[in-house]
């Protein structure tokens, strides 16, 4: 059984009194080493359910438990240690003159020591493949070497969650890949929880888990296959479905003997594979 890393119990958010709930009774659990993709339409309140992860936000009603600690004021510092958070405009997020000043940045708060500091900065620019701008200054690196810079940041501090809130959506496809691809390694060797909060469903069909939000509820959380077999009813709450899904289910309606299930180009070449040879 996995360790439970992450839990919302009936949580409700609002921004102020006299706002609407953004957040509606909420409830999911999250465990050691999964990767989870949180979708749902614009406002439908993911990055707000990010924010409450590491208490820049508190709930008005329900818990947030975070490896067994409830998120308070009091545990903010112990939190932060534990969740890591990466943000869509990484401009926002550089503190430090140079590259390796602001990975250091994050761990000197924490109070880490200096010989592990260096390790860290290393092992860390080198996972993301930043080395080599170890003394550049963060304003002259590309979006997406400074979302690099900023992953890095945050896998420094060693957390256990990490929660990218489409940190990957200014990157081109071959940068998003790339990514994600170190991400998942970090994961691995980490057991680190991933919660990818993202509208590109490549991302999403590459989860263990999905949770899906429609207008601060909790609307469904399964496997990618199971979420993306609802094509109509994700449609009706303004949602996409992948590519491959959808040509897969019209070649099906048009009467192509397939099982429309594939997500994947190999899955549905399988398919088309094997209807080929049935008629
Ligand atoms: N600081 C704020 N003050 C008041 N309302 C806010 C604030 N931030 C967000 N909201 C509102 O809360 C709701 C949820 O916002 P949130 O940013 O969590 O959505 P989201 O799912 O991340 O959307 P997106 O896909 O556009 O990033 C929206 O209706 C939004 O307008
Ligand atoms: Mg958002």
């Amino acid at each position: 059984m996995r360790n439970k890393i992450v839990e919302f119990r009936n949580v409700s958010f609002r921004y102020g009194e006299e706002q609407p709930w953004v957040l509606k009774n909420c409830s999911f659990e999250i465990y050691e080493n999964e990767a989870i993709a949180i979708i749902g339409h614009n406002g439908s309140g993911k990055s707000t359910i990010a924010k409450l992860m590491n208490g820049l936000l508190f709930p008005q009603e329900g818990e947030i438990i975070i490896n067994n600690r409830p998120v308070t004021q009091d545990s903010i510092w112990e939190i932060r240690k534990d969740v890591g958070m990466v943000f869509q405009n990484p401009d926002n997020q550089f503190v430090g003159t140079t590259v390796q000043d602001d990975v250091a940045f994050g761990m000197e708060n924490r109070g880490i020591e200096r010989d592990e500091m260096v390790r860290r900065i290393n092992d860390t620019l080198s996972a993301v493949g930043m080395q080599e701008y170890r003394l550049t200054e963060p304003h002259k690196l590309s979006g997406g070497q400074k979302q690099r810079v900023a992953i890095a940041s945050v896998l420094a501090i060693f957390p256990q969650v990490l929660i990218l809130d489409e940190a990957t959506a200014m990157l081109d496809p071959r940068g998003r890949t790339e990514i994600m691809k170190t991400v998942t390694n970090v994961q691995e060797k980490r057991n680190l929880s991933l919660i990818t909060i993202t509208h590109d469903l490549q991302e999403v069909v590459e989860a263990e888990r999905v949770i899906v939000m429609n207008a601060g509820e909790v609307w469904d959380e399964a496997a990618p296959r199971d979420i993306f077999a609802k094509k109509a009813e994700l449609r009706k709450i303004g949602l996409d479905i992948p590519f491959v899904a959808a040509l897969s289910d019209e070649l099906w309606k048009a009467g192509v003997p397939i099982n429309n299930e594939a997500l994947n180009h190999e899955e549905l070449l399988e398919e088309l594979w094997i209807s080929h040879s049935i008629t």
